[in-house]
């Protein structure tokens, strides 16, 4: 029989797989930048987070449940960063998606026109977040309350700690395009957005 109360202790936070191949997104994101991103550097807030928590009274929260313990407390920056970087880049991983863009499903569509007007004036909206987010971060498309907002936060900031609903992300650290577009940010931002971006995923976040 095994000791099910070790077991029970044992609760690292783990790498989630990615949610399509390596070369998926290629020729958007290609199959370097994915290893890179996802096998160094998300790897890397997991396994650093999981090094922080060891021992804790951290230890045994969910990763939800890190973020909004730890935000905005000055001693406990490293495990809000690694625990919101790993949140952050599941999310990401998850808005994307090989033939992306497009329409989006009805209920997302008519929710986008009544905010933004048309999907272009959210897309261009989204891409003016991501292009303006001084150094690294992310843009967002958030739900708050009923409205359907667009947001960016600097460094591993997200909007689950200012009571938004995270519908869609994407990445603006250097790491996301450095290799495959250098300093064009909008280039890769305007891409993603016209072919990799998952507006199932972000209906099905709406709830
Ligand atoms: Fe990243």
């Amino acid at each position: 029989m095994p000791n099910t109360d070790v077991l029970e202790e044992i609760k690292l936070h783990i790498l989630p797989p990615l949610p399509y191949a390596e070369d998926a997104l290629d020729p958007v994101i290609s199959a370097d930048t994915l290893r890179l991103h996802y096998g160094k550097h998300h790897k890397s807030y997991v396994d650093t987070l999981n090094k922080l928590i060891d021992g804790s009274e951290l230890a045994g929260l969910s990763l939800e449940q890190l973020i909004n313990e730890t935000a905005s407390k000055a001693d406990k920056a490293a495990i809000f960063n690694n625990a919101a970087q790993t949140w952050n880049h599941t999310f990401y991983w998850r808005s994307l998606c090989a033939k992306g863009g497009g329409e989006p499903p009805a209920a997302l569509k008519q929710k986008i026109e009544a905010t933004f007007g048309t999907v272009d004036a959210c897309k261009k909206e989204l891409a003016t977040a991501a292009t303006t987010q001084f150094g690294s971060g992310w843009a967002w498309l958030v739900l708050e309350g009923d409205k359907l907002k667009v947001v960016k936060t600097g460094n591993a900031e997200t909007p689950l700690t200012r009571g938004a609903k995270p519908l869609l992300v994407i990445d603006v650290w250097e790491h996301a395009y450095y290799l495959d577009y250098q300093n064009r940010r909008a280039d890769y931002v305007n891409a993603v957005l016209d072919k990799l971006v998952n507006w199932s995923f972000a209906a099905d976040n709406l709830g």
